[in-house]
């Protein structure tokens, strides 16, 4: 089985005696709230998705991060995972605090390490390549000036109402993989239904390794990405009729989306190591938005590290569509179709057929899915 990022699967789950005096001394800390976005990260850190990461960032590997995408350690990361206290909380070093959720539910108890005062449009820039317009400019004028790092316990992880039977940590998918016997293991992250190129990728990918894990990211979008419980029906009904059961899983992946194109690309695929997946799908402009970043900059990014330093292998794709001329799926690779042999339609057409009740072509999306799109339209839902 591939080795966690960093080398050791991260547990801060505390159970039993632990647990109920974990709880006991929260009761008496100060707390700092989480928003949605950092208690999928608390998730994420405390079932070992982000190994090796312990705990929110500190000064050190923020600025590691931001500057080289390691951290001070010297292993690869890409992107800041950061705790800000709300206006009335505080921490300084060598404090315990309560973590609570938005809901009050008490996750557990961080040891901070230091508070400081990030940079924050210089994160923005380095990290996002944004500006004003960009989704990472939101959220970080939606947060404080301050971060605390420090290392956390969590006694009580986040729950959720839907699809708990698909909620697998990082110990569960490798109990998973190895019971199927599976070695060579493709992730492929997502945040939209599967169309009919998500799902030729899926299925060239899967003809090289032994398992798919569809793994779709189910934390925090923006308002117009699909929402998760309109998705997960969609992966459902895709996977009953088209996919190779024994050979595909599916599973959650709680994680908010940054948007970071190639920097959000390295975290998938360091996260999806930790899952125990061998390979990941990389496709044209990856968690891209806008027009931020270069249609293949999430491919190349990888080359920037070092042999060794990021072990899970990236499956690269070139644009793939439906090709007329040789009357099947293909990609800018392995087609010599001109533009009109193509069946291309934009997002905003997409959408535009979908809310007036019309099917895509069966070459761009296929039935089943164009159906519960079409329903979700008429009847919008939140997950
Ligand atoms: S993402 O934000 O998760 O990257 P999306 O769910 O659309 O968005 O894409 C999932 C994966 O499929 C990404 O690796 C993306 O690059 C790839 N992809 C999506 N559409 C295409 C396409 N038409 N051709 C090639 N790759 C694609």
């Amino acid at each position: 089985m591939i080795a966690p990022h960093g080398g050791t699967l991260v547990n801060c789950v505390v159970e039993g005696d632990a647990r109920t005096a974990l709880l006991a001394k929260a009761e008496g800390l100060a707390k700092i709230t989480l928003n949605s976005r950092e208690a999928s990260d608390l998730e994420m850190i405390a079932t070992g998705a982000m190994s090796p990461l312990n705990g929110f960032m500190g000064a050190d590997d923020y600025n590691g991060v931001c500057d080289n995408m390691h951290l001070a350690n010297g292993v690869a990361w890409p992107l800041p995972v950061v705790l800000s206290p709300k206006d009335d909380e505080s921490a300084t070093a060598g404090d315990e605090v309560a973590l609570v959720g938005e809901d009050g539910t008490v996750y557990g108890v961080m040891t901070v390490s230091d508070a400081y005062q990030p940079d924050k449009a210089a994160e923005l820039t380095k990290c996002y390549q944004g500006d004003a317009e960009h989704p990472a400019s939101d959220y970080l004028n939606s947060i404080g000036d301050t971060y605390v790092g420090g290392s956390i316990e969590v006694a009580n992880l986040p729950t959720y109402e839907k699809h708990n039977e698909f909620r697998l940590t990082p110990a569960m998918t490798r109990v998973a993989f190895a019971e199927k016997g599976w070695d060579k293991i493709v992730a492929f992250q997502t945040r939209n239904p599967i169309h009919r190129a998500h799902e030729y990728l899926t299925k060239v990918a899967i003809e090289q390794v032994d398992g798919l894990l569809i793994h779709p990211l189910v934390g925090d979008t923006k308002a117009d990405d699909i929402p998760s419980d309109v998705r997960m029906a969609c992966y459902h009904a895709l996977m009953a009729k088209y996919y190779p059961l024994d050979r595909t899983m599916l599973a959650v992946y709680p994680q908010a989306m940054r948007y970071g194109g190639p920097r959000e690309a390295i975290l998938h695929a360091v996260c999806r190591q930790n899952y125990g997946c061998t390979h990941i799908i990389i496709g044209r402009d990856h968690a891209g938005v806008g027009s931020y970043y270069g249609t293949f900059d999430a491919q190349d990014i990888f080359k920037q590290f070092a042999e060794g330093e990021i072990l899970i292998e990236t499956l690269l794709f070139e644009h793939a569509f439906y090709c007329k001329l040789t009357g099947g799926m293909a990609s800018t690779k392995s087609s010599p179709a001109s533009n009109e042999d193509k069946i291309f339609l934009s997002g905003t057409k997409v959408r535009e057929m979908l809310s007036e009740g019309i099917r895509p072509p069966a070459e761009f999306t296929r039935p089943e899915v164009a159906d519960i799109l079409i329903e979700s339209y008429a009847t919008p839902t939140t997950a």
